[in-house]
């Protein structure tokens, strides 16, 4: 694969980092673009939900990619990036995160960083914009934290964004020589992996009850159901499932 030119445009106000991504990809620009903006009016995040975005707070970033891989590869994109901010995370800030399934980056289970990704048809072909929102200051809430919260250390915005560009050029290249490696990094790095009681609701509503067994190559998350048949969740909500609830 040749090498990709992997630059940052910085905006100061946008929509969405990933509508303004798609546009510039079905206008043809080239892959390895990356849009951050300094704040979203309507930045959005998976299921239809929207993602906060309010200056200053965080990063909100999109890389247009055009993958040179089998259509059935694609949805290793979004689990790569989750291995490029966990190890961003953990090099430049010495926090220790887990990823949950499929690419929620978690600090002792509160959302630090949520990731979206979006394939868009255009005139060169297939493209895929990767959405990472990192939450880089504010107040620890019920669900969520940042980096400044559990950091000793500044995050300076535009240095995350420039090291995370760097951690997804190096997977990039990964993922194209050996798509099947992104999966086995993934499971390192996450306790979701295996072994984990689960709640399931998946896209169409249904919701279920489980333990994890693994990934498909694809990264779809496999779990076993109660009467022991696995069902392999595509897309869908995970939640850890306590004893109590
Ligand atoms: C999620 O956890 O639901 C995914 C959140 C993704 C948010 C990012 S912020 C940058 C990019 N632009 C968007 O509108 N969404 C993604």
């Amino acid at each position: 694969m040749g090498q990709v030119n992997f630059t940052i445009l910085r905006y100061e106000i946008l929509d969405s980092t990933n509508t303004e991504a798609a546009n510039q990809a079905r206008q043809g620009v080239d892959e390895g673009v990356c849009i951050i903006a300094d704040e979203q009016t309507a930045g959005r995040g998976r299921q239809g939900r929207s993602w906060v975005s309010k200056k200053g707070s965080g990063l909100y970033f999109s890389i247009i990619l055009r993958p040179r891989v089998e259509q059935r590869s694609i949805t290793l994109i979004p689990i790569m990036a989750g291995i490029a901010v966990y190890d961003l995370l953990l090099k430049a800030f010495l926090i220790g995160p887990d990823i949950k399934w499929p690419n929620d980056i978690l600090v002792g289970e509160k959302k630090i960083c949520g990731i979206l990704s979006e394939a868009v048809d255009t005139p060169r072909g297939l493209a895929v914009i990767l959405g990472i929102g990192i939450n880089l200051k504010g107040e620890v809430t019920e669900n969520a934290t940042s980096i400044q919260n559990e950091a000793d250390l500044f995050a300076d915005r535009d240095e995350v964004a420039e090291t995370l560009m760097r951690e997804i050029e190096k997977l990039y290249e990964r993922f194209h020589a050996d798509p099947a490696s992104i999966v086995e990094e993934w499971k390192r790095r996450s306790t979701w992996f295996s072994g984990k009681a689960v709640r399931v609701t998946l896209g169409q509503g249904e919701i279920f009850t489980g333990i994890t067994e693994g990934l498909e190559e694809n990264g779809a998350l496999r779990v076993k159901r109660p009467d022991g048949s696995i069902t392999i969740v595509q897309a869908g909500d995970v939640e850890h499932l306590r004893s109590d609830s």
